[in-house]
């Protein structure tokens, strides 16, 4: 976000934001001096994300109810953000000419996906591949895009806009990275929808089990796990 030319006093809208993370970054480069407007369209999440930003002091971001497709019009702002929301849309295109067309010439639009399917692993780790098939199986079947983290430059392109593109992603050994644990929390997350759509078992899904097996074989096995590609995009309008 600082890349893309977030900084001091802009006024920022940060669209789909969930429990607020990102919200809360944009809030920090802009200071008091500007503000953020974060939208979502679920109460439970603009709940989550305003009683964090009140604890952690920021009095300039606001949280309102809002669908990304009904902010035409009205105004303007310095920069939009946006993460892990444009895969929701089996077309994103639309969705950023929208933002970008509430942006003032000259600002910058902003968004970040990942590529769940590259994660990876040296030797190979069978249960963590198992584990990211049901993910990446359980977005295809809901419609939506397990990797639209490479998917953004051309999603940028045919909305008009010329994307600068950046990349990251976390590597680990053993144990102490935190990586199992947040895989092991998004399966249990997902595991009504997993066993609903028949995508794997209840007691493939057992998560006590689940969690010990992980780390029995990540120790055993020495692997180096290269969890997926976070990719940032952003263009000036
Ligand atoms: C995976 S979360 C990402 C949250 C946050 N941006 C982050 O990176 O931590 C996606 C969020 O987008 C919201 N969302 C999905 N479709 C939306 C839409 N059409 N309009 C507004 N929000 C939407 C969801 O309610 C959810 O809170």
């Amino acid at each position: 976000m600082a890349a893309a030319g977030i900084s001091t006093g802009m006024r920022v809208l940060d669209v789909g934001c969930g429990a607020g993370d990102v919200a809360m970054l944009a809030g920090r480069l802009v200071g008091p001096t500007g503000s953020v407007l974060a939208i979502d369209r679920s109460d439970d999440a603009l709940a989550v994300a305003g009683r964090r930003a009140a604890a952690k002091g920021f009095s300039h971001i606001e949280f309102a109810k809002r669908d990304i497709a009904d902010l035409a019009g009205g105004e303007k702002f310095d920069a939009v953000t946006g993460r892990f929301l444009l895969l929701h849309f089996k077309d994103p295109t639309p969705i950023l000419r929208g933002v970008a067309s509430l942006v003032k010439p000259g600002g910058t639009v902003v968004f970040a996906e990942m590529d769940i399917g590259s994660t990876s692993a040296t030797p190979p780790f069978p249960l963590l591949e198992k584990c990211v098939g049901w993910i990446v199986s359980l977005y295809a079947r809901s419609g939506l895009e397990p990797d639209m983290g490479s998917k953004l430059y051309g999603a940028f392109r045919a909305a008009g806009l010329a994307a600068s593109l950046k990349a990251t992603c976390r590597i680990e050994t053993g144990l102490d990275g935190g990586g199992l644990a947040y895989l092991v929390g998004t399966l249990q997350t997902m595991k009504p929808a997993l066993i609903a759509l028949g995508v794997a078992t209840p007691e493939e899904l057992d998560i006590p089990s689940l969690t010990q097996r992980l780390a029995a074989d990540m120790t055993a096995g020495g692997h180096c796990v290269i969890y997926p590609r976070l990719i940032g995009a952003w263009a000036r309008t």
